[in-house]
C-alpha cells in the first residue's frame, strides 16, 4: 500500500523498512528519488509527517521506535484512534483507510472523523492528489473499508470470472480482457454521470423479456447479492 501511495503522489520520498533487508524501501527511494533510512526512529526524526503503512500488529515496536515522530497518518487496518493516540501521545495522529487505485490517481481514501485539524486538512489535500477523500464516522470506516480497500480485490475476482466465461464460449483471452476492463471502467463513468443511479443504469441497457435480463437472472439465481452480503459479514465478523 506504501509503494501505492508513494507512485501516485509521483515525489521523492523518505522510507524505510526498518532494516529487514528486504529492498523494498531502497527499490522505492530510487524509484521515485528521496530516500531510503536506515530505521524508523531516523525516519521519524527527519520527516515531516509520517504514514504508517507496517502491519497492525506492529504498532507498539515500531511505536517504541519511531517516537520523535510529530505527525502520523495510519492506514492500518482495524487500528482506532484511541490505540494509535495511545501508541503516539506526543503526536498528531490521523486514521485513514486508502486502497490500491491511488496508485493511478483514482483511489478512495477514508478520513475516520473526529479527526484533529490542522493535520486531518493538510492529510486530505494530500490524499486528494491520488482520488477521492470521504470523510466518515470512526465508526463506520471498518465497514466502508469493507467497500473500497478491499474493493480491487473483489473487482479482480468478478473480472476474472466474466474472462473465464468468454474464454468458454470462445472469445480469444487477450480480448477477453480487455473488453471486461473497459467495460468496467467505462460503465463505472457512467454510473458517476448518472449520480450513482444502478437501476437507471440497468434499465437502459435491459429490454423486457431480452437477452440481458435473462443474464441479470442467472446472476441473481448463482447469488450475486447473497455472495456480496456475506463478503461484507465475514469481513467484519459478527454485528
Ligand atoms: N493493501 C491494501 O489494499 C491496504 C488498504 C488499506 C490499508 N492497508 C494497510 O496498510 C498496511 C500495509 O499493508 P500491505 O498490504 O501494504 O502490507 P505489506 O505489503 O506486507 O507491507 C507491509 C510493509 O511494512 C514494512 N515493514 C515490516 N516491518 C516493519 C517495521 N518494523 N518497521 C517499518 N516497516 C516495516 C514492510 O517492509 P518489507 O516487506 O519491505 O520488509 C512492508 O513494506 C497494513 O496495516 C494494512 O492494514 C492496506
Amino acid at each position: 500500500m506504501a509503494a501505492a501511495l508513494a507512485r501516485g503522489w509521483g515525489a521523492p520520498v523518505l522510507a524505510t523498512d526498518s532494516g529487514s533487508g528486504s529492498g523494498r524501501a531502497a527499490a522505492l527511494a530510487a524509484e521515485l528519488g528521496g530516500e531510503a533510512v536506515e530505521s524508523n526512529a531516523a525516519l521519524a526524526e527527519r520527516a515531516d509527517v509520517v504514514v504508517l503503512a507496517h502491519k497492525p500488529a506492529q504498532l507498539e515496536a515500531v511505536a517504541r521506535e519511531a517516537q520523535a515522530a510529530r505527525a502520523v497518518v495510519s492506514l492500518l487496518a482495524r487500528t482506532r484512534l484511541d490505540q494509535l493516540r495511545a501508541a503516539y501521545p506526543d503526536a498528531a495522529v490521523v486514521r485513514v483507510q486508502p486502497n490500491t487505485p491511488a496508485a493511478v490517481g483514482r483511489g478512495v481514501t477514508l478520513l475516520a472523523e473526529p479527526a484533529e485539524e490542522p493535520l486531518a486538512g493538510q492529510v486530505e489535500d494530500l490524499f486528494a492528489r491520488v482520488g477521492i477523500v470521504e470523510r466518515v464516522p470512526e465508526a463506520v470506516i471498518d465497514a466502508a473499508a469493507a467497500c473500497s480497500g478491499v474493493g480491487p480485490a473483489y473487482w479482480a475476482l468478478v473480472a476474472e470470472a466474466w474472462v473465464d466465461a468468454a474464454i468458454r464460449r470462445g472469445v480469444p483471452a487477450p480480448i477477453a480482457q480487455r473488453l471486461v476492463t473497459e467495460t468496467m471502467a467505462g460503465s463505472a463513468e457512467l454510473l458517476r454521470a448518472r449520480e450513482h443511479d444502478t437501476l437507471r443504469l440497468r434499465r437502459e441497457v435491459t429490454s423486457p423479456g431480452g437477452t440481458t435480463a435473462r443474464g441479470l437472472a442467472a446472476l441473481e439465481r448463482g447469488g450475486l447479492r447473497a455472495a456480496f452480503a456475506s463478503a461484507m459479514d465475514d469481513v467484519l465478523g459478527p454485528a
